[in-house]
């Protein structure tokens, strides 16, 4: 597992990371969020070994990062910001360079260099110079390093950067894929992306820890978990269904838009949806659609990162 305790890292004068404190236990994939500048890719180094932290400590399976260091970083693999370096190389030649650099005899290289070509699907571009590679391509050679010494824990700096929808697809199918028995850390701004990859999210904003639970509980915390959307077939039926609704005790209020009525529950015990729904057949209101949210990681994001920002002004 990996341990960060009490970290810390100054640029001059301003904390970038400021007492930054958790545990990640195999199994997890923990999903690193956070305006930017909030200090991710700085704690990222720290547990990698890249920089020094001003102050606290990194223990990864057993090891401290500072004092252990090569025990350490055996265990991680690392993921940088960006597209990997070494544009004049293949895939080939590069990984077999970082495979030399872990410490990999000739044909354990060879071996190595099969065994990441098959994760992430670098058959075809093998042998092409690195820098004539598509982005999604070059993200591929990028997690293959970081995977060449099947390294126990992961991370990963913002691995769909730039990438576009399909193969942000592909590099996540790729992340859940490697996250089996691993601990992998990745940061990132795309909210939708923990929802989708990660069982835990940490929100940093100011070099702290602002949030930590699961990406559901997140989605709990919204204005708009389990809001409830009315699409109507006629915007003449408006009026009476808001007032009827705008009346129920289980209601806090009643957004309109357009064709649709967005009600906001008081209370997220799950009860307005069905309420809604009974009324509807009662009163025998014409829907073209109801549905139920599961919450708005945006609003959540934006309310928790701002909360942070002013407890430091
Ligand atoms: N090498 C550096 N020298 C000076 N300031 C730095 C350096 N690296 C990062 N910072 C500053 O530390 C803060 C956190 O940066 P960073 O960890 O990159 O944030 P994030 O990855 O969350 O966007 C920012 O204000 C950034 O400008
Ligand atoms: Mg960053």
């Amino acid at each position: 597992m990996i341990e960060v305790n009490k970290l810390q890292k100054y640029f001059g004068q301003s904390p970038a990371v400021d007492g930054v404190s958790f545990s990640v236990e195999p199994g997890e994939i923990l999903g690193f969020l956070g305006p930017n500048g909030a200090g991710k890719s700085t704690t990222m180094k720290m547990i990698t070994g890249f920089i020094t932290p001003t102050e606290g400590t990194v223990s990864v399976c057993g090891c401290d990062i500072e004092t252990d260091k090569l025990s350490a970083q055996r265990k991680i693999g690392y993921l940088p910001e960006g597209t990997p370096a070494y544009e004049e190389m293949t895939p080939r030649s590069f990984l077999g360079f970082i495979a030399e650099v872990r410490g990999y005899d000739k044909s354990q290289r060879v071996d190595r260099i099969a065994a990441v070509t098959e994760t992430m699907g670098l058959e075809g571009v093998l042998d092409q110079r690195i820098e004539t590679l598509s982005k999604g391509f070059k993200r591929r050679v990028g997690l293959a390093q970081a995977i060449i010494h099947d390294p126990k824990v992961l991370v990963l700096d913002e691995p769909t950067d730039g990438l576009d929808p399909n193969q942000k697809h592909q590099v996540r199918e790729m992340i859940r894929g490697l996250s089996r028995d691993k601990i992998v850390i990745i940061s990132t701004h795309i909210l939708e992306e923990v929802t989708a990859v990660c069982t835990r999210a940490v929100i940093l904003a100011n070099g702290k820890i602002v949030s930590d639970c699961t990406p559901r509980e997140l989605e709990e915390k919204s204005r708009y978990h389990q809001a409830v959307t009315l699409a109507l077939e006629s915007a003449e039926d408006m009026p009476a269904l808001v007032e009827k609704i705008q009346n129920l005790d289980l209601v806090n209020a009643v957004e309109e838009n357009e064709l649709e009525l967005l009600v906001i529950p008081e209370h997220k015990d799950g009860s307005l949806l069905p309420h809604i729904s009974n009324l509807a057949r009662e009163e025998g209101w014409q829907l073209a659609g109801l549905f139920q949210e599961k919450g708005r990681l945006d609003e959540v994001f934006r309310s928790i990162t701002a909360e942070g920002s002013h407890a430091e002004h």
